[in-house]
């Protein structure tokens, strides 16, 4: 095998290209021109006053003038085609996060494609293969981008009909901070109502879009963690005053019965644990009063390695594994783009000096990522869905579970597995994107394909 993956890194402010050998582009590595159900959609950034509620107002970059941009759904098996249309004074793209779309479609400036300069336009094409809750956000500059609205969510309802909820909301906590606001709910920094009925089954696909992780819970009723990051959990236990940590990128759905009387109240926390006051949720009839907000909560954090029950799983930690390497996260002071600061490190450098890990098709690849640096980090891998084989070297005693993102918390340590199946140039980053723009970021590479891309201020192609 051996890596014939390069980086291109001219001493200057040139930009940085990736190769791995010459033959296959990553342009034609696409969905097919049809299927028997085609979805398509369009999404027109705009700039647009957006009022997050308390009487505050943000200039916010969108999809389609709302932030979150509209909720795409679709079926599993159909072609899923969007069209990007850009308005906006920079160049932006959409990155479908979670979803194992071909590498053209990936969204990453500088590396599956050109960003989308004003005035011009993008499509992406994909099969939705996986049902469950994603989202997708501009993957230009996404540390500025998402923070600033260009995000929102897509849903792949299961090829056969299950049985439906009879409720279906989605919670996407974002953070306007860097505009002057605040954390909001859906669209308001206030409290969000979604309207239930007594004995209703209720569904929340709950979304973190921001640089932090927060805590989650549900007063007033008991809930399942149905599913993380859009993959169902085998038989999930009922919980009370368990917070859900939910780190940037990454989605949990829960699931519960309205009780007989009363609402639901949606709590928020801080990554400490420590209530927020706003934003909140309620949940219940129109116009029903609502549990008050606990002044404080106790400190029980969701642990997904022994949650729900075992089942049989394609990769577990007995399989064989073709590969393992390491990922250690840690910080350091240093310069980074001609600036001294603290940068974010994987096996102690950063983007673009990280080795890439380089897999083949077919190959069963193994990664242990640990944190050095004391802080949390949300690790995100592209086109892939990953196994989690154990948690500070414990294997998982409940469900198997798939992710995307996984939350890394100081000092942790996780052993994930992938089946390399999806060829292309793929990221693997942090999600609290800060950390990304300032070095946490590499490539999974496969070999023998290459980009007619670059990044790098010449190109304007700057995905973090
Ligand atoms: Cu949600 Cu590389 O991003
Ligand atoms: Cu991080």
């Amino acid at each position: 095998m051996g890596s014939a993956c390069t980086m291109t890194m001219p001493m200057d402010h040139a930009d940085t290209s990736m190769s791995c050998g010459q033959s296959t582009p990553v342009t034609s590595l696409q969905a097919p021109q049809t299927a028997p159900s085609v979805k398509q959609f369009t999404l027109t950034t705009r700039v647009v006053k957006l009022n997050i509620g308390a009487g505050k107002t943000v200039d916010a970059w969108t999809y389609n003038g709302t932030a979150p941009g509209p909720t795409l759904r679709v079926r599993q098996g159909d072609l899923v085609v969007v069209k990007l249309v850009n308005t906006l004074p920079e160049g932006v793209t959409i990155h479908w996060h979670g979803v194992r779309v071909p590498n053209v479609a990936d969204g990453v400036a500088g590396i599956t494609q050109n960003a989308v300069k004003p005035g011009q336009s993008y499509t992406y094409r994909f099969l939705a293969t996986d049902p469950g809750t994603y989202w997708y956000h501009s993957h230009e500059q996404s540390d500025e981008q998402v923070a600033r609205g260009l995000f929102g969510m897509l849903i792949v309802d299961p090829a056969q009909p299950t049985e439906r909820d009879d409720v279906d909301a989605q919670i996407i906590l974002h953070d306007w901070e860097s505009l002057g606001g605040g954390i909001t709910i859906n669209t308001t920094q206030q409290v969000s109502r979604v309207s239930a009925q007594a004995g209703e089954w209720v569904r929340l696909r709950l979304l973190n879009t921001r640089n932090h992780p927060l805590g989650i819970t549900l007063v007033g009723v008991p809930f399942t963690v149905s599913a993380l990051d859009g993959h169902d959990l085998n038989k999930p236990q009922p919980l009370q005053k368990i917070l859900l940590p939910i780190g940037g990128g990454q989605r949990f759905d829960v699931h519960f019965q309205m009780p007989k009387d009363g609402m639901v109240r949606l709590v928020v926390t801080d990554e400490q644990g420590e209530v927020l006051q706003a934003p909140a949720a309620l949940i219940g009839p129109d116009g029903a009063s609502s549990p008050a907000s606990p002044a404080s909560l106790p400190l029980n954090w969701f642990d997904f390695s022994r949650y729900g029950e075992p089942r049989v799983d394609e990769i577990t930690p007995q399989s064989h594994f073709d590969q393992q390497t390491q990922m250690v996260l840690g910080r350091q002071l240093g310069f980074f783009n001609g600036q001294f600061l603290m940068t974010y490190t994987i096996n102690g450098q950063t983007m673009p000096h990280i080795s890439p890990i380089t897999v083949s098709s077919g190959q069963l690849i193994k990664i242990r990522i640990v944190d050095e640096s004391g802080d949390p980090h949300p690790i995100h891998i592209h086109g892939h869905t990953f196994t989690v084989l154990s948690r500070n070297g414990h294997p998982l005693t409940g469900s198997p579970v798939h992710l995307d993102t996984i939350l890394v918390q100081p000092h942790e340590s996780y052993e994930v597995a992938f089946r390399a199946d999806n060829p292309g140039l793929w990221m693997d980053h942090c999600h609290n994107l800060n950390h990304a723009a300032h070095g946490m970021s590499m490539m999974i590479a496969y070999p023998n394909i290459s980009t007619p891309f670059s990044m790098g201020s010449d190109s304007g192609n700057m995905p973090e």
